[in-house]
């Protein structure tokens, strides 16, 4: 890594989180993003739901809010970027400080509630960067204050249609009070089904995948499964943040309120995905994300059932380099194993 690469991690480091990361995202609009090249490498590219990946290692919904850097991000050495969450309207969260770096623990707790800057300037974004190369999702949710949630993800999804390689249907949230209510069967299966049925009108028919809470009894999740086998989604994406694993923790900010996220939720969300994979019995395409800070780490999710991984709370700790040496760390450790191409490793511990 160049030196001003090296110096600028530290220095962020200092300011708040969200600063921090205001400072970076403007830094990347900017084209100050480095780039790195990972290898094209055979046993790392994967076709999943239909989309051709270079590599199964992407990032997570809520670092791009706005739909702003996911080609600066892909040029990092991601295989694929996912951007959002966007709601319809504008809106501005909850109030600073909500973003908290949690040192000792590797970990971060955000409670920033859906902040972003709304359906229309995400759409205008999407559009420019239409017919450039590279996988990018759109993650959509619903307004805090709406009166008709569904009718939120209905209209993030149509008037959408076309300018995102996939999309994500966001229900677990922790920080908008009551959304993760949607996760419950009748709910989940009206909302899918209505977005499903929106599809078969729409002329790009992109792949719908939910990502769920990694907070569910056995009972919830089976019900999440059969729900999303019985209607016919293309995937799930295992985890958003715990509301829980406070008590694991060392940081000062353990206390604050928010979702979890980072190290302490590795164990719990691939533990669900496992048992996701082994409920599905490896029909329904899984992405793992929770914890993932090395090739090691993506390789267990991927071992676990996961046929891509994402991450983002390990980039608040490690410089710009981090996605391109996950990348070369997987192929590494795949190969040692003897495996043709990554497929052939999804679930084998499961
Ligand atoms: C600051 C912050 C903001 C996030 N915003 C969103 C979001 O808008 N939508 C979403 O689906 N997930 C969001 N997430 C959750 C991540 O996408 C991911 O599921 C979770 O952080 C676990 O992965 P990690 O441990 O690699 O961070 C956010 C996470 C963090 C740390």
């Amino acid at each position: 890594m160049t030196g001003i690469y090296a110096l600028a991690g530290p220095l962020l480091r200092l300011l708040d989180p969200e600063t921090a990361h205001g400072l970076t995202v403007r830094a990347l609009k900017l084209g100050l993003a480095p780039r790195f090249t990972v290898p094209q490498s055979r046993v790392l590219q994967t076709s999943v739901f239909g989309l051709n990946f270079p590599n199964p290692v992407g990032l997570a919904a809520g670092f791009d809010k706005n739909a702003e850097v996911a080609d600066a991000m892909l040029c990092l050495g991601f295989g694929f970027a996912e951007t959002g969450t966007v709601t319809p309207v504008p809106q501005a969260g909850n109030p600073r400080p909500r973003i908290f770096r949690l040192r000792e623990d590797a970990a971060v707790i955000n409670r920033l509630g859906f902040n972003n800057q709304g359906l229309a300037a995400y759409k205008m974004r999407l559009a420019a960067r239409r017919g450039r190369p590279g996988i990018v999702g759109a993650n959509i949710g619903a307004n805090k204050d709406s009166a008709d949630r569904i009718a939120d993800y209905l209209s993030c999804f149509e008037a959408l249609a076309g300018l995102a390689d996939y999309f994500t249907v966001n229900v677990s949230s922790p920080n908008t009070p009551g959304l993760r209510g949607l996760q419950e069967r009748d709910m989940l299966q009206n909302l899918l089904t209505r977005l499903l049925a929106a599809r078969t009108r729409m002329t790009d028919k992109a792949p719908l995948l939910l990502k769920i809470a990694p907070d569910l009894d056995e009972q919830a999740l089976l019900d999440i499964v059969a729900v999303a086998m019985e209607v016919g989604i293309d995937g799930l994406i295992i985890s958003n943040t715990t509301i829980g694993g406070r008590d694991a923790l060392r940081s000062p900010h353990r206390v604050e309120q928010g979702g979890l996220s980072g190290r302490p939720l590795f164990a719990l969300s691939t533990r669900i995905l496992r048992e996701a994979y082994r409920l599905t019995g490896g029909k329904l395409a899984l992405i793992g994300v929770g914890g993932v800070s090395s090739g090691a780490d993506a390789y267990a999710k991927i071992r676990a059932g996961a046929s891509l991984v994402q991450l983002y709370s390990a980039m608040t700790f490690a410089g710009p380099d981090l996605a391109a040496n996950i990348v070369i760390e997987l192929g590494g450790l795949l190969e040692k194993d003897g495996f043709d191409n990554v497929s052939q490793a999804v679930g084998i511990d499961a």
